[in-house]
């Protein structure tokens, strides 16, 4: 008996052990990929029967009296990446299961191994290959990987993806969001070669508390222990060996006196690590980031963040943005309204976005979508959310522009919510102990009827408070904003993480109106004019940047399912607050 229940352990743990991704290989941009992104079979599964019916078998009948009742092959066709609700007008409001296809053609080398790579997946997915289950994951916006080394086949195989986007109370995000629940394979969707030992991860920054000393570690998957690693920071003269661990792992700290990242200066160096056999490049910026009271200090320096929030709404055509254009469209427009900050609201955005804010000297607001209300108590769901914690920070934390790891967004003041932020906060702590932990909280006292004292319990386990107020809009008048008065219970820095107000782009009238453009541009001068007056101000990042769709706009002829807060509508037409706000950054920069 006792024989048989080892055995069946032994199965059942296997059986999960395949279910999880590979751990995340970092920096794909650098590795040797196949892209599989283009047009993929599709079957939308509104009642989930791809699972009883075996979808993933891609099967055919063998003769005419076979039943097979799917045929992907003579299915729609969808484009990855890219969502799914903005591609096909009866999948706007769609929600389930859609059942993805690629057919693709390998060939096998000798000691070279092969991954499948997904940048992301809304909102879960499980993966096939050629009929067998690889694995799962959970969480829309971050990276996830399968080794298909022994399982990839000379010549033709097929991939199967098993994509949901249904919303689930114990999910993170949750039931309630405002933004539009985009589901599908939404990123690219790569093979990745790599040699039988090869750089898995690495972490390379200045160590807290210095500007001329570089910390870090170097995994390496694969192969004998003790394998010799090399960092190179060629234009440094820097070239640094160590050997790793029977894990694979690496640590390292040595001098270095590099040209250090900054907005005004977003200055790069070129990285080489070796190991194994394997080398592999990157971009790195070297900066060092601190609080000081309730400045945020950059380089020793105090410096007041100038930012906008954005959504990853893909700008002229809707839908989650996910190309070099859609993320330089919406950082050029950043940069034009003299922004040195951007608040990557309220998920990871796609890896490209970050890594134009490396070169184009914007500092980071990264976050978790733990969003309003979650399932506090779920011990699940903070795994996950500690998952998707995990994944974000290991995919960007080699990004200077990175300042900021946000771990939510107004969540309510509940001893539950509480002790569940705090383990996130430490888990974000002991993934990254060199950049800053914040969340956004619109939980402030309001002990008279203009005065609003920063007071939440979660501020003790964060560096910086953001802090979301939408006076002039949800509540007060626009000519009362001017004389609030600001008080907070922390000896921390303050962002004020979302002020704003709606306007369709051309809706014009009384600046008293409701949803007219001078409205807006009134709230913005009001806000100002307040903020303005904030000793323990050290940022902004106004609520926001473009337009976005969402679930919860539903005015007819004002917001037509979009929110209409953006500074420039969907279409890249820019409002009068546009200009209002663009006046005092660009005074502030002087
Ligand atoms: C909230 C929330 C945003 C939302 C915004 C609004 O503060 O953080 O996600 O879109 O307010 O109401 O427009």
């Amino acid at each position: 008996m006792k024989r048989t229940a080892v055995l069946v352990f032994f199965l059942a743990s296997l059986a999960v052990a395949a279910a999880q991704p590979a751990p995340l290989i970092t920096n794909i941009a650098n590795r040797t990929t196949i892209s599989l992104n283009g047009r993929w079979r599709t079957i939308v599964d509104p009642y989930d029967i791809g699972q009883e019916a075996r979808f993933f078998l891609n099967a055919k009948p063998h003769d005419p009296g076979d039943l097979v009742e799917y045929d992907f092959d003579t299915s729609p066709l969808l484009n990855v990446p890219g969502d799914w609700n903005s591609q096909r007008d009866d999948l706007l409001f769609y929600e389930g299961t859609v059942w993805y296809k690629k057919s693709f053609s390998y060939h096998k080398r000798e000691r070279t191994r092969v991954f499948v790579y997904f940048g992301a997946a809304a909102l879960r997915a499980t993966v096939y290959l050629n009929g067998t289950k690889l694995g799962s994951h959970e969480g829309g916006y971050t990276p996830f990987n399968f080794e298909i080394t022994d399982s990839v086949r000379e010549g033709a195989n097929f991939l199967v993806v098993e994509v949901n986007n249904r919303r689930r109370a114990e999910a993170i995000p949750s039931l309630s969001t405002d933004w539009w629940n985009y589901g599908g394979l939404t990123r690219d969707v790569l093979l990745v070669e790599e040699p039988p030992v090869f750089v898995q991860d690495y972490f390379i920054q200045l160590a807290k508390g210095s500007t001329t000393e570089i910390v870090g570690w170097i995994r390496t998957n694969g192969g004998s222990p003790s394998q010799q690693v090399t960092i190179e920071i060629p234009e440094a003269g820097i070239r640094h060996t160590v050997t790793t661990d029977p894990s694979g792992y690496a640590q390292f700290r040595f001098a270095a006196h590099l040209t250090l990242w900054s907005p005004r200066n977003p200055k790069l160096y070129r990285i080489l690590v070796s190991g194994g056999g394997d080398r592999i490049q990157d971009d790195i910026g070297f900066r060092h980031i601190e609080t000081r009271g309730t400045k945020i200090v950059l380089n020793g320096q105090p410096i007041f963040l100038r930012g906008i929030s954005m959504h990853e709404e893909a700008p002229y055509r809707g839908g989650r943005a996910f190309s070099a254009d859609d993320d330089a469209t919406l950082l050029g427009w950043a940069k034009e309204l003299g922004c040195n900050f951007i608040r990557l609201a309220h998920y990871p955005h796609n890896e490209g976005m970050v890594r134009l804010a490396d070169r184009m000297g914007l500092l980071v607001w990264s976050e978790v979508p733990v969003y309003w209300g979650n399932a506090w108590t779920n011990p699940s769901t903070l795994q996950n959310a500690q998952d998707q914690l995990r994944e974000n920070i290991t995919r960007d934390h080699n990004r200077a522009s990175v300042i900021l790891w946000s771990i939510g967004n107004e969540t309510p003041v509940l001893p539950a919510r509480t002790e569940f932020l705090s383990k996130l906060a430490a888990e974000a702590r002991e993934l990254d102990p060199t950049r800053l932990i914040t969340a956004a909280s619109d939980r402030v006292e309001r002990s008279a009827p203009l005065t609003r004292t920063v007071n939440d319990p979660l501020a003790e386990f964060l560096d910086v408070i953001g802090v979301n107020e939408y006076l002039g809009w949800y509540e007060g008048r626009p000519e009362d904003v001017a004389q609030a008065q600001w008080k907070t219970m922390y000896a921390k820095p303050v962002i004020i993480s979302e002020f704003g107000a709606g306007a369709p782009y051309g809706n014009h009238g009384s600046a008293l109106a409701r949803w007219t453009e001078e409205y807006q541009a009134n709230v913005y001068e009001q806000q100002i004019r307040m903020l303005r007056r904030i000793p323990f101000l050290a940022g902004m990042s106004p609520w926001l940047l473009m337009d976005f769709r969402s679930p919860r706009r539903l005015l007819p002829g004002i917001q037509d399912y979009h929110n209409r807060k953006g500074l420039i509508s969907d279409r890249g037409q820019r409002k009068q607050a546009f200009y209002v706000l663009q006046r005092f950054y660009r005074e502030l920069a002087q």
